[in-house]
């Protein structure tokens, strides 16, 4: 098997993790490093993560994460939240995005322009562009488990919170959303048989 598919059946959402068991600084890095260089629409990488360590701020925020256990026991609680602001159409930042692709000046312009046309029915809804950018995060987060599980280090993504809530407790700026949390470190329990539909209820072929 490819170390791609033993990383996929590696990776479980784990329940428990081994309080006792830390991530090498180093390995976290490179995770935070998979993150940095994933992709994202129009390359505008809209995640700013924060790496929750504070013990007493990850006691504050498990309530709000229908308490569950990996919040408080994980090796490193990782936040996405998203900036929404900048990457409204044609802002300095998405224009310093487009311009750091070393283009010709009348190309930025058009690539603001396509921006622009597909942001503005996402950006005048608040919810639509908070959505656009978590769907990002989403994808780094992804990349960022399975890499992870190619280290045997263990992950659960988590999307049981209040984001409301959540976001108060890190007091971010009204321009911050809270995307998705992901909890890593290794696990206690053995792994749970993996349960997924068969190949040919997913797939057609047309
Ligand atoms: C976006 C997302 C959010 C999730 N939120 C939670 C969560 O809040 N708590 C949890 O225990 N598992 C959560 N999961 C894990 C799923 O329940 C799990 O991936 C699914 O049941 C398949 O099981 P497996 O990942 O162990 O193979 C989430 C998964 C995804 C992709």
């Amino acid at each position: 098997m490819s170390e791609f598919l033993e990383a996929m059946a590696f990776r479980h959402a784990c329940k428990r993790f081994d309080t006792t068991k830390k991530i090498p600084e180093d390995q976290f890095e490179s995770m935070l490093e998979v993150c940095r260089t994933s992709p994202s629409s129009f390359g505008m990488e809209p995640w700013r993560l924060i790496v929750v360590r504070n013990e007493n701020l990850r006691k504050a925020l498990k309530p709000s994460c229908w308490n569950q256990n990996q919040i408080t026991e994980c090796s490193e609680l990782v936040i996405f939240t998203t900036d929404n602001d900048v990457v409204r159409s044609g802002t300095p930042y998405v224009r310093k995005m487009f311009e750091r692709r070393g283009l010709p000046a009348e190309a930025v312009d058009i690539y603001m322009g396509v921006y622009k046309n597909y942001l503005e029915p996402i950006e005048s809804d608040e919810l639509l562009l908070q959505n656009w950018t978590a769907k990002q995060c989403y994808i780094a987060c992804a990349n960022m488990m399975t890499y992870a599980a190619t280290l045997k280090i263990d992950s659960c993504p988590i999307e049981g919170f209040d984001r409301e809530e959540v976001e108060a407790i890190l007091d971010l700026d009204e321009e911050r959303s809270v995307a998705l949390i992901c909890a890593f470190g290794y696990r206690v329990n053995p792994q749970s048989e993996q349960t997924r539909l068969p190949i040919n209820q997913i797939i057609e072929y047309r």
